[in-house]
């Protein structure tokens, strides 16, 4: 049988399309240093944020030397910290964010990051990043439906040089206003 030398041209060319798809499916899954958010976070009582010891009072804490955790809690229709109060990381910080929702299923995005969950009461969703040392503001925005409010629902992250970062956390919001 002969192949005409275009038929081989072509057959040639679908090929390599093919083994280039696979080829960035597997850079973006393996290469890309993409993650999926897993329950390594752990689990909570939605109804008792509380009294968790760290979601009562959410906000940033210095656990190591240049290693922060942001415990978050989203709620119709805020984040706390986040809405009304940024929260402040030292820029080239590496983030642990912990966020857990006390109603419905909402959404935690670092726009332009891929900071990005669901954020399911009941679940903790731990994410863990590293902010580039120029300081930067990020929008926070919730990108799962969780009511009237969803639209409005979103909060702020500051990357602050680490000169003025004080270490304050932003829980005040919490309870609404300046203190
Ligand atoms: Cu919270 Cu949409």
């Amino acid at each position: 049988m002969e192949i005409h030398r275009f038929e081989k041209i072509w057959l040639g060319a679908s090929l390599l399309l093919i083994v280039g798809f696979i080829g960035t499916i597997t850079y973006g899954a393996v290469g890309a240093g993409v993650a999926m958010v897993d329950d390594s976070g752990g689990t909570v009582d939605p109804t008792a944020l509380s009294d968790h010891p760290e979601f009562s009072d959410p906000g940033v804490q210095q656990v190591g030397e240049n290693h922060y955790a942001v415990h978050v809690v989203a709620q119709q229709f805020v984040f706390q910290p986040g809405t009304g109060t940024p929260i402040e990381v030292p820029a080239g910080s590496t983030v642990t964010f912990y966020v857990t929702s006390s109603d419905v299923v909402h959404g935690f995005n670092l726009v332009g990051t891929n900071v990005n969950t669901m954020v399911i009461p009941g679940q903790v969703a731990e994410i863990t990043a590293e902010f580039p040392t120029e300081p930067r503001t990020y929008a926070i925005v919730c990108h799962e439906y969780c009511g009237s409010g969803h639209h409005e629902m979103a909060g702020e992250l500051r990357t602050v040089p680490p000169s003025e970062f004080n270490g304050t956390d932003a829980s005040a919001d919490l309870q609404g206003g300046e203190p």
